[in-house]
């Protein structure tokens, strides 16, 4: 135990005030073996009231939204998403006072669905074969249906969505490793973070490597994360963005989630697993550098899933 003085947590009017502002854990057990000058960080983004990173471009493209007129009370929040998305629209729809649909796809997990019901927000379920293209389609056509009650902000193709990261995550991973981070790696969903961050990143440092991680085949079990040559593109996925691109097997994330709680303490989702992974491999190839990876959200949404549900108890 450190004998300094905790932290205490800042004073806020609502909960969405605690939006970002996440702690940066650096690994220290799964990392032994590499050079003493090399180092591994995460940042930890279920530290957000929503549990997840999407908290911070979810609020961003609502708050913009108000700004510029698009949104205003009356109007119902509609988007598709894996879960964690919706679980912020679902949160801040409730802190604001707007109803939330959310089209996903009947396997993303129980945890999460449940969580957005009790957020008081209403699931459309779309076809799991379709996984989250399926999504996409469907909830252009209800919005296509009634498009004076929907307003879509549409998380894919919504600038807001990486300035978010641009404006927080990026600034945050730069104070907090006191501008030393040489590598920055994260997974693609929307591409909103691997873009955000990675712009802010390289405006402070251009030799900064900007990593992206990928599932290794079409049909993968890393909720969250696009193969991208078998999807539709988000029209905010910039390619030139990213140094290099990796890819990393279901089996490889799931095994690093598991070893990130028990030998860290940290109990993190599979696309957390899969980051991880990417950065030591690139950590294995450094002589000196500070890695920094993305944990997008925590363990506790895949218990009912294949990452832990067949645990011993
Ligand atoms: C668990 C998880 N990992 C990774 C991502 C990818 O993040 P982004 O959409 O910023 O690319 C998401 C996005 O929804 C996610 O839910």
């Amino acid at each position: 135990m450190s004998n300094r003085l905790p932290v205490v947590a800042r004073a806020s009017k609502t909960i969405l005030d605690q939006i970002g502002g996440t702690p940066l854990l650096r690994l220290v057990r799964v990392t032994r073996g590499l050079p003493a000058r090399v180092e591994v960080h995460l940042k930890a983004e279920w530290f957000n009231p929503g549990g997840s990173v999407k908290d911070r471009p979810i609020l961003r493209m609502i708050l913009d939204a108000e700004r510029d007129g698009r949104l205003m009370p009356g109007k119902t929040l509609l988007d598709s998403t894996s879960g964690n998305a919706g679980i912020a629209y679902a949160l801040i729809g409730a802190v604001k006072g707007y109803p939330v649909e959310l089209v996903m796809p009947a396997n993303a997990s129980e945890e999460r669905k449940r969580i957005i019901a009790a957020y008081g927000a209403r699931i459309v379920i779309s076809d799991p074969l379709e996984g989250s293209d399926g999504a996409i389609l469907l909830a252009r056509e209800i919005h296509d249906r009634d498009p004076d009650r929907y307003v879509k902000l549409d998380q894919y193709n919504n600038p807001s969505n990486w300035r978010a990261h641009y404006d927080t995550t990026g600034p945050e991973i730069l104070e907090q490793t006191g501008g030393r981070v040489t590598h920055f790696v994260a997974g693609i969903g929307t591409s909103g973070t691997l873009v955000g961050v990675g712009r802010r990143l390289h405006d402070a440092d251009r030799r900064i490597e900007v990593v992206a991680v990928e599932p290794d085949e079409p049909l993968h079990g890393l909720e969250g994360l696009k193969h991208l040559a078998t999807s539709i593109v988000p029209g905010i996925y910039d390619p030139s963005v990213h140094n290099r691109k990796l890819p990393v097997s279901t089996e490889a994330a799931y095994a690093m989630a598991r070893r990130l709680s028990r030998e860290e303490g940290l109990f993190v989702g599979e696309s957390t697993g899969a980051a991880v992974e990417v950065a030591l491999a690139i950590a294995r190839d450094l002589r000196e550098g500070v890695v920094v990876a993305i944990a997008p959200d925590g363990g506790d949404r895949y218990l009912t899933t294949p990452l832990w549900r067949d645990l011993v108890i």
